[in-house]
């Protein structure tokens, strides 16, 4: 039976959480690595939730940082499926960071992940359709649909070199 499709908005996850001491890298900005732990963790909780099955990471495109985040920080991952194929899904995030005493807001990077839901053997399985309701939410797909024809063009050129 076809699996019944799910809009963008019932998947979409926002989380904060306020950068600590422990976060930081030895210049004493926030850690690259702790913004892409949360990246990943918010992207997939979203791919999850459109799926309702276990999903693991298999790509994740360029990320890079607009400007620092500073211990103190509230930074916001906002995660929103962007497209899926048959059992993969692309997600989208934005992050930003909030100076809490002066309410300013930075935009500090975005990234686009993809995830592939399981089955009970770990075997790629098919995932819902996704339901662009919006003009914006359709240029959302159409663009990640592209991103995905892209990166499995460059998935077949690195087999090709690997293989020859
Ligand atoms: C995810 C995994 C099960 C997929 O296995 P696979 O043999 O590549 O399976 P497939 O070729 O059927 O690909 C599954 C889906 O992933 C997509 N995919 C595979 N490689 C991709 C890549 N580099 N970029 C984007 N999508 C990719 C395929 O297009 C397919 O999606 P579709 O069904 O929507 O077309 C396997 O690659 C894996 O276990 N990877 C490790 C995942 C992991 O542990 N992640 C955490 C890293 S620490």
């Amino acid at each position: 039976m076809p699996l019944a499709p799910k809009r963008m908005r019932d998947s979409q996850t926002v989380i904060s959480h306020l950068m600590q001491l422990t976060d930081a890298n030895p210049v004493g900005n926030v850690h690259g690595g702790v913004i892409m732990r949360l990246v990943d963790e918010v992207a997939g909780i979203a791919a999850a939730r459109h799926v309702g099955r276990p999903v693991v990471t298999v790509a994740i495109d360029s990320m890079s940082f607009y400007s620092p985040i500073y211990v103190g920080n509230l930074v916001t991952v906002k995660a929103s499926l962007n497209y899926v194929g048959r059992t993969s899904m692309e997600v989208g995030v934005r992050v930003e960071a909030e100076d809490v005493l002066t309410g300013q807001i930075t935009h500090t990077n975005s990234a686009y992940l993809v995830y592939v839901a399981l089955d009970e053997n770990g075997q790629p399985v098919e995932v819902p359709p996704l339901i662009a309701e919006t003009p914006e939410e359709e240029r959302w797909m159409m663009e990640g649909k592209r991103r995905q024809e892209e990166r499995l063009r460059r998935r077949r050129a690195d087999e090709a070199q690997r293989e020859s």
